[in-house]
């Protein structure tokens, strides 16, 4: 059925249910690479802070005095509680609701009350320099916040090549937020997510009422890291304005990152975070990529449209997890040889990064038995 005669299987069931292989992939593929984590524009002033929880770890991500926005490991110094439970404004200082140790928007360490005795804030030997909040490598491009939790990727830039140079022909400084859609929890895994995006196979029967592109109008792509697929359509064949019957390409850039375009004027892009092997939270944000605004009407229109499609998409990636628990499943299904290429791609990406990390332990574990 594929190249060579040979059946093409999907990732096994375990890789979107079991807990080890989440723990191993939390500790791989989400920490290896430019995590994506949320939307600058949602930084307004100085002190906004947001808790993000992405691949079993608490971050901060936090706008500094500067007006930058860095990110930082999310617990006290002291005791390694969560500092900031909530989106807010911490002010000039975050300060652990504890034992009131307190820290400045960069990261250091202002003040351990009491930590030697009463009023001896400082014992003996005890440096604030050495207690500061433990920083996150950052990256924000355009409105969109990327995180490396192992701090070995590569320079944002380089890493993200084959997805900027896709869109050289969007001005992407043109471009103005239009509209949030927050879909909350969906019950499924994330990767069900990613690769429901990247594959064109099920737009004509899934999204049927919403989308009107032909599929045999779509191509796949794939450049490394980067894949996905794309549709042209004619300026003269969209007739109907309330369904997506346009040009667009839709891509996603490892792990996690997702990004549509819709011609003329149109991008989506989607925060899929993480949150445990069967569970994923999800927010999509639109934008203009003209400078123009969009009226409540059209924006209202939009979200309309796009609330209907993530929700078809939703129910399939749901039962999609469902199907996971069948023993029917255990060798995962079977993928296109022509319009699933994007998710053989992705496939790849994960085993090759989890398999490298057990692999390595195997090789520790050897070493200690041969002690
Ligand atoms: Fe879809």
């Amino acid at each position: 059925m594929a190249k060579n005669g040979k059946t093409i299987y999907g990732l096994p069931a375990k890789s979107y249910t079991d807990l080890q292989f989440w723990k191993t992939e939390c500790n791989t593929v989400l920490a290896n690479g430019w995590l994506f984590v949320g939307f600058a524009h949602e930084f307004v002033k100085s002190g906004d802070a947001i808790p993000v929880k992405i691949a079993d770890i608490p971050v901060l991500l936090i706008k500094n005095n500067t007006n930058e926005i860095t990110a930082f490991h999310n617990v006290c110094s002291h005791r390694c509680l969560k500092l900031v439970n909530e989106k807010k404004n911490v002010g000039k200082i975050i300060q652990c609701p504890y034992h009131s140790w307190i820290y400045g928007l960069d990261g250091s360490l202002k003040a351990s009350p009491h930590f030697g005795g009463t009023n001896n804030h400082k014992p003996k030997g005890f440096n604030n320099s050495d207690h500061g909040l433990k920083p996150i490598r950052i990256h924000v491009w355009h409105d969109w916040i990327f995180i490396n939790l192992n701090g070995k990727a590569k320079k944002f830039k380089e890493y993200a090549k084959p997805l900027i140079k896709k869109f050289d022909d969007i001005d992407f400084k043109k471009l103005k937020y239009a509209a949030t859609l927050d879909f909350g929890k969906i019950n499924t895994n994330w990767k069900f997510l990613i690769e429901n995006f990247i594959e064109p196979y099920h737009v004509q029967f899934v999204h049927k009422t919403t989308t009107n592109q032909p599929l045999k109008d779509h191509y796949t792509i794939v450049d490394g890291i980067c894949y996905g697929s794309g549709v042209d359509v004619k300026e003269e064949d969209n007739k109907n304005s309330s369904a997506l019957s346009v040009t667009s390409r839709y891509l996603s850039l490892f792990p996690n990152f997702i990004i549509g375009t819709y011609f003329p004027n149109q991008v989506g892009v989607y925060l899929n975070i993480p949150i445990s092997p069967g569970v994923t939270s999800q927010k999509r944000i639109i934008y203009t990529t003209d400078g123009q605004e969009m009226t409540k009407e059209e924006s209202n229109t939009v979200k309309k449209i796009w609330w209907s499609v993530h929700k078809e998409d939703h129910e399939m990636c749901e039962r999609l997890q469902e199907g996971r628990a069948s023993p029917a499943s255990d060798r995962g299904g079977l993928l296109s040889p022509h319009w699933e290429k994007g998710v053989q791609a992705f496939k790849k990406l994960i085993i090759k990064a989890t398999m490298k990390s057990s692999k390595r332990l195997k090789g520790e574990k050897n070493v200690q038995r041969n002690k």
